[in-house]
């Protein structure tokens, strides 16, 4: 099973080169490592076309998506935060400056042993304290691997809100498989902490017909790479109904101060109205057992 899903696994160099394009903390330090220590590790996309060097008039999908999860995590204090399908984010580095926070990274496995050797790099060059980082090889859509973040959360996540968080992976996914990924986090929170958090930007993007497409779409030479298409819900009121009959309740999160921000750091003012309905496809779906 895992086989199949790491054609899905180039991806990750794509979104951390645009991260480190748009020179988020430690992005550019990651993808220093892949290009050469870790060169031979990882596959890449073989064609970004013009994606790399396009300048940018508004905010890119994976730059936004990055800034709005983060700004949801922001003031949540004493979390357990276990990051499904974290491809080569640099998220957990930054949120382990937090007080009490524990971070769980996952990913499928080769992926996973090759990001706790980068990660393992950067925080010795910078001295960074990582204690509260773990590493696990997870394929949410394998229900025992549920039963390997509760046992993690059991031994270290004494008293700590555990909250699940992804991006970027649920469109890879079909919709039996995106049942199949809401069932098992229903399993896991009803297991293990009631009061769980599921947040995650992939509900934001629905299937148009007139979609906005940024300068910067390779989504084609994507779908080839993963031998996937792109799978979205027709509307807002199909995805709420899908995680309601799944016995959640979702509350959709706005973005537009962080993106209001990210717009006046990169003057980009000229953009604003562009951007900010463009920001609505990856605001914060934050999601909790009904
Ligand atoms: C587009 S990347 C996004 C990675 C990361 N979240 C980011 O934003 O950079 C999609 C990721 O999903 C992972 N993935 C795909 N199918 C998976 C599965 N069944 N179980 C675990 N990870 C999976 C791939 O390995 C890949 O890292």
């Amino acid at each position: 099973m895992g086989k199949e899903y790491s054609k899905i696994s180039p991806t990750v160099v794509f979104c951390a080169r645009m991260r480190a394009k748009q020179k988020l903390p430690f992005s550019e330090e990651i993808v220093n490592l892949i290009d050469t220590k870790f060169k031979e590790h990882i596959e890449d996309l073989p064609d970004y076309g013009n994606t790399l060097k396009s300048k940018s008039d508004f905010i890119p999908f994976i730059e936004g998506r990055y800034y709005s999860l983060n700004n949801a995590l922001m003031n949540i204090d004493n979390a357990f935060i276990v990051e499904i399908a974290s491809g080569l984010s640099p998220r957990s580095l930054e949120f382990l400056n937090k007080k009490d926070i524990t971070y769980v990274e996952t990913e499928l496995k080769g992926l996973i042993d090759l990001k706790e050797k980068i990660l393992t790099e950067i925080i010795h060059q910078k001295k960074l304290d990582a204690k509260n980082l773990f590493f696990l090889h997870i394929n949410p859509l394998e229900k025992r691997d549920m039963d390997k973040i509760r046992k993690i959360y059991a031994e270290k996540g004494k008293n700590k809100k555990l909250i699940i968080v992804h991006e970027g992976l649920l469109m890879y996914f079909n919709k039996n498989e995106k049942r199949i990924f809401r069932d098992n986090l229903k399993y896991l929170f009803e297991n293990c902490s009631k009061g769980g958090l599921w947040l995650t930007s992939d509900f934001s993007r629905i299937k148009k017909k007139d979609e906005i497409r940024g300068k910067e779409n390779i989504r084609d030479k994507i779908s080839q790479v993963t031998e996937r298409e792109f799978d979205y819900f027709e509307s807002e009121e199909e995805t709420k109904r899908f995680l309601k009959d799944g016995g959640f309740k979702p509350k959709i999160l706005s973005n537009k101060k962080v993106i209001e921000k990210l717009i006046k750091s990169k003057s980009l003012q000229f953009n604003k109205e562009f951007i900010l309905e463009s920001s609505k496809q990856y605001r914060i779906w934050k999601i909790e057992l009904s």
